[in-house]
């Protein structure tokens, strides 16, 4: 018999300091600073000297976003999560993500993304949670814990202040200390306290003219020193811009790889001592943590991979569920009887279209695209009649192609275009790469296999199969020249007139090309794109291309004529395919195109009208006060479809709370007057976003933060709270809450704390606890609401978080604006 020793690093058995402190004795200082870079695009460096592989990283939030293109489950994005105001479900939802991030063999999710919504035009508003700290911090910590209780490290994301895509790579956001930390950090602070995240993202930005991942003020005094944070800091993907500021700053980690500013540049620094060796060895003890905590150095492959399951998408539909909001519901519209409705007219740009997530990094590849109108169908199978009519069309652009429109060759026996990539600028020579590509959007400057090679021309091969008749437009995007041939003719060309848009990928503005051509359905039109690579013209950004198709769409008069004859209409208006992602923000807060004409001209033709709106941030609804019936679906990934024809037929009842404020104009918003800025953006509102400004200002949004209907209804009685407490201490705080309806419902009680006297300027009122109950018809139950030791406290600059004695009103109500029962608690 042999025995081996194996060393404590490598022994999934031995303690998790025990197992850093021998790696990190085994490391040269050349391999401690090989590991704070990337290796590649989403993986760390490996150490086969030491059998230590390389870490793996991939985006979330919203699922798996698989960096080889595989399917995963796609589940409601943040704001959803967040209008569930469940943390245990949040916490449901992580955990299934971190089985298929395993199943995927990664071991970080660069997830949650918990960025405050400071003005409703954030092109990643969907991605995040909401305008209140406290709430976004309770569906991180539920976030966090699911993920890493399944072995996945969680990357709390994107410290610190980035809350436009207007200038986000090089913008400084102007912040004063106090807001700072009680608005922009103090969701950070408590999840990193609560949760400990094993990373933290730095965010592009600058936060007070630095940026944030050089920033000594966010990394190491606050974010490290003061909350006591062990884990790494990662850069977000290309935001670093020096050698020895960010690393004397406590940035641990730079991303993407290969190493730009650290790796042999962070080397010599240490050489001529600009860093210190210490700092090296602080960073890479917590990368070694890091790798000790996701297992990456426990040899066997790691248990509970678990990828699209069924009970995956039960998850998914649940969380669908519980985000969808009933805005209002006269006459007891809603729910939809099964039994009575023979006729059910699906209108709008999104009734058929699979509106399930925003765009940019959190995209996850869809395994299954359901519409509100294949659910509805399937629901109601032969039990009502369910049409459809598109109404109008809202894409402000023509929409990105689909690799399925077209064919590499005339028999159409795959889907997409031969592709053939040239080093010359002329289609000449041998391509360096070809095959068959579905994906008619790229970034150019990474998009090959061998990112050095440069790249000169692509040429696109083969036919385009319309599915309607009547009039297309094509449109190319990108600083490159293009020529797209149809039938040998051409249609676009780097003559045909350019204007200069937004939507896309990029994050900066790019020239389209658009032509309008009559196309018959079923018949294949031969199709070359010819494109030759520009520098894209802003230098802060990749060039990028990308091909639009719209198709025809329906007509006003259609879904008016369908609306009339059916028992019901339900409208599904939203954000186009391309008007919600990361890169750039929304121009204003209205539905894009005639939606809002549609909805009117729909009512005017059949009062039961339903609308849905399908978004990922706050639209105006100019037509609410007349509308009976409207239900918020956001984005609510592959099973929001389903879940909202439950909701609609009652199968399910909705039990969404708005975690954003929903203001009339874009101009209500309190950060308006100050957006977008230049180069710096000022917050001059200070502490008053979201209703803390409607509070300040007496003024009414459309629908308040913390709003939601259901079909049933709640009493609230007897508020009792201790009449006096001591600063420090945790009060707790009770309500008897009652069920009135005939249906079983689920209600969320929040709490807000105000202040009576304070010495300084704080917001009327604060959310500081909450708690959502389900209640069996007629119930009632007691339900204990716990402020924490800190719900008192404003930030003193300098002093920390103070909580003043004095008389506190505890407002326990249904939203920021229905507030039934009060308390008073003297703080002593
Ligand atoms: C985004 C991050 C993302 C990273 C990696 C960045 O552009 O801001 O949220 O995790 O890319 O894809």
């Amino acid at each position: 018999m042999t025995t081996t020793t194996t060393a404590p690093y490598l022994d999934p058995t031995a303690p998790e300091d025990a197992r850093v402190d021998d790696l990190l004795a085994r490391l040269t200082l050349a391999e401690k600073v090989s590991l704070m870079a990337g290796a590649a695009a989403f993986s760390l460096t490996a150490i086969p000297r030491l059998s230590v592989p390389s870490l793996r990283m991939t985006d979330g939030p919203t699922g798996v976003r698989s960096n080889t293109g595989e399917a995963a489950t796609v589940f409601p994005v943040g704001v959803a999560i967040a209008a569930t105001w469940n943390p245990a479900l949040a916490r449901e939802v992580a955990a299934a993500i971190a089985r298929e991030a395993k199943a995927l063999g990664e071991h970080v999710v660069l997830a949650p993304t918990i960025n405050i919504v400071r003005t409703p035009i954030w092109g990643r508003n969907f991605e995040t949670y909401s305008e209140d700290p406290l709430l976004a911090a309770e569906l991180a910590i539920g976030y966090v814990d699911g993920l890493q209780g399944e072995g996945v490290g969680a990357s709390l994301k994107h410290y610190a202040v980035n809350n436009q895509e207007h200038k986000r790579l090089v913008v400084s956001a102007e912040v004063d200390e106090r807001t700072l930390r009680e608005v922009y950090t103090s969701a950070f602070e408590r999840v990193v306290k609560a949760s400990n995240p094993w990373t933290v993202m730095a965010s592009y930005n600058k936060v007070g003219g630095t940026y944030a991942s050089e920033n000594p003020l966010l990394l190491t005094q606050m974010l490290k020193d003061e909350w006591g944070y062990d884990g790494v800091v990662v850069s977000d993907w290309g935001a670093v811009h020096s050698t020895a500021p960010a690393a004397n700053a406590g940035l641990d980690l730079e991303m993407p790889g290969p190493a730009k500013w650290f790796g042999d540049k962070l080397l010599a620094a240490v050489q001529s001592g600009e860093v210190s060796e210490t700092q090296i060895d602080a960073a890479a003890r917590r990368l070694v943590r890091l790798m000790v905590r996701v297992g990456l150095l426990d040899g066997a492959p790691r248990p509970g991979g678990e990828l699209r399951s069924q009970s995956h998408r039960a998850i998914a539909r649940r969380a669908a569920e519980e985000a969808i909001v009933l805005l209002k519901n006269d006459g007891d519209l809603l729910p939809l009887s099964k039994t009575a409705t023979r006729s059910v007219a699906v209108i709008g740009p999104n009734a058929a279209a699979s509106r399930l997530q925003g765009g940019g990094s959190s995209r996850v590849n869809p395994g299954r695209r359901a519409t509100p109108l294949g659910s509805l169908r399937d629901l109601l199978g032969e039990s009502a009649e369910v049409l459809f009519a598109e109404g109008v069309d809202s894409e402000p652009v023509p929409p990105m192609a689909q690799g399925r429109m077209f064919s590499p060759t005339k028999a159409r026996d795959a889907a997409g275009l031969q592709a053939e990539h040239f080093v010359s600028a002329d289609f000449s020579g041998e391509p360096f790469k070809t095959g068959v590509e579905r994906h008619l959007a790229k970034w150019v400057s990474t998009m090959t296999d061998a990112p050095r090679q440069p790249l000169g021309s692509i040429r696109w091969t083969g036919w385009f199969w319309p599915a309607k008749d009547g009039p297309h437009e094509l449109s190319v995007r990108g600083d490159g020249d293009v020529t797209v041939l149809l039938e040998g003719e051409a249609l676009i060309t780097p003559d045909t007139p350019s204007t200069d848009d937004r939507y896309d990928l990029g994050g900066s503005n790019a020239l389209r090309r658009t032509a309008a051509v009559e196309l018959v359905a079923g018949r294949g039109y031969p199709i070359q794109i010819d494109y030759v690579w520009a520098p894209a013209r802003d230098e802060s950004h990749f060039e990028t291309f990308s091909l639009g198709v719209r198709q025809p769409s329906g007509t006003m008069d259609e879904a008016v004529a369908l609306a009339r004859a059916a028992d019901v209409a339900v409208v599904v208006v939203g954000s186009a395919s391309n008007t919600e992602a990361e890169g750039y923000d929304r121009e204003d807060i209205e539905l894009p195109g005639a939606q809002n004409a549609l909805v009117e001209a729909v009512l005017a033709a059949n009062p039961r009208t339903v609308v849905v709106v399908n978004a990922g941030s706050p639209m105006n609804l100019p037509w609410a006060d007349k509308v009976p019936a409207i239900l918020v679906s956001w984005l609510t990934g592959e099973e929001g479809p389903d879940a909202l024809a439950a909701v609609l037929f009652g199968d399910a009842a909705p039990s969404g709370r708005l975690p954003v404020t929903f203001p009339r104009r874009n101009e209500d918003n309190p950060s308006f007057p100050h957006y977008p800025g230049g180069d710096s953006a000022d917050y001059g509102e200070g502490l008053f976003v979201g209703y803390r400004h409607f509070d300040r200002a007496g003024a009414r949004p459309l629908y308040p933060f913390g709003h939601g209907l259901t079909y049933t209804a709640f009493a609230y009685e007897g508020l009792a709270a201790p009449a006096t407490a001591r600063a420090g201490e945790r009060v707790e705080a009770t309500v008897t809450l009652r069920n009135t309806g005939a249906r079983p419902g689920k209600e969320t009680v929040q709490l807000y704390v105000a202040p009576r006297a304070p010495s300084v300027e704080r917001p009327a009122k604060e959310l500081k606890a909450f708690s959502k109950v389900e209640l069996a018809a007629e119930e009632t139950r007691t339900v204990t609401l716990t402020l924490d030791a800190g719900a008192f406290s404003y930030c003193q600059v300098g002093q920390g978080w103070v909580a003043e004695p004095g008389d506190y009103d505890l407002l326990v109500g249904a939203s920021a604006t229905d507030i039934r029962l009060k308390a008073t608690v003297r703080l002593g």
